[in-house]
């Protein structure tokens, strides 16, 4: 069990699926936690939880491909709570339904703008902060598909490459300040994403999961808040730069 009492930090995306279950287990585990999303909504939902199991949070809605949103949000973080010691950049969007051929301008642009550009934007402003306080860890959340393709996924996968690229790059680049930086590539995990891709295979859910991980069942959201609790935590300080797949095998096999 990691003990969080203290430390504050955000999380991005944090409206639904895995960001609602890594803000679930940060704020249980003791830490006081924005919630980040553009879906109010979803994140307002997320705060109502975190409330009603005794924790602690606030929602920021922000756009994580826009820098003023990004900052905006950083500064909330620090009028709230007065430190950033996590952050998990989580939000992304997974919006093609075609080959790579067929593939519009405008969602190569907005796939790049939230996944690649978004995190970029993220990482910029909480290193400068974290490097003012000397400590900080940040979890990237990339895929699988950092790692193996997917069919009708080629601008999602080539994101999730770029994000492991700027987790290594800025892990090195900051870990002189005392910021840790790594990345969580899950595998298949239930969230309304997977919901989506699965509609749009239309196949066999059991086929998906024999495909996809070895243990006979999906991921779920807290697998990979677990993961995010130990990478940001003591336990993990000698671990940099490192892309830690979640993905029940997939990459294994
Ligand atoms: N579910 C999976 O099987 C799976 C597998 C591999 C990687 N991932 C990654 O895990 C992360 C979370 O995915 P999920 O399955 O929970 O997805 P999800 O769609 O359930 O949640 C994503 C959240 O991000 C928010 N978001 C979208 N665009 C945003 C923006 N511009 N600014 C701020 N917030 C924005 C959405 O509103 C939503 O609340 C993503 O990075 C995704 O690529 C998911």
């Amino acid at each position: 069990m990691h003990d969080y009492t203290g430390k504050a930090g955000l999380i991005t995306g944090a409206g639904s699926g895995i960001g609602r279950a890594i803000a679930l287990a940060f704020a249980q585990a003791g830490g006081r936690v924005v919630v980040a999303d553009i879906d109010s909504r979803g994140g307002e939902e997320t705060v109502r939880l975190i409330h009603e199991a005794g924790g602690q949070a606030s929602f920021q809605r922000c756009d994580v491909s826009l820098a003023a949103d990004v900052e905006a949000l950083i500064n909330t973080v620090l009028a709230n709570y007065g430190t950033l010691d996590f952050a998990i950049n989580n939000a992304a969007v997974e919006l093609e339904k075609t080959a790579l051929t067929e593939v519009p301008e405008a969602i190569y642009d907005r796939i790049m703008a939230v996944n690649v550009k978004g995190v970029f934007f993220c990482l910029q402003e909480q290193i400068r902060q974290m490097a003012r306080q000397g400590q900080g860890a940040i979890v990237n959340i990339a895929s699988v598909n950092a790692h193996r393709p997917q069919y009708h996924q080629s601008v999602y996968t080539a994101s999730k490459h770029a994000v492991l690229g700027l987790t290594r790059n800025a892990a090195i680049e900051a870990a002189a300040a005392g910021v840790r930086i790594n990345a969580i590539c899950p595998g298949a995990i239930e969230t309304p994403m997977l919901e989506a891709s699965l509609d749009q295979a239309n196949l066999p859910r059991q086929d998906v999961i024999e495909r996809m991980s070895l243990n006979g069942r999906f991921g779920r959201p807290h697998d990979i808040a677990q993961a995010a609790l130990w990478l940001c935590s003591e336990d993990a300080s000698f671990t940099y730069g490192h892309a830690l797949a979640v993905d029940g095998g997939y990459l294994a096999r």
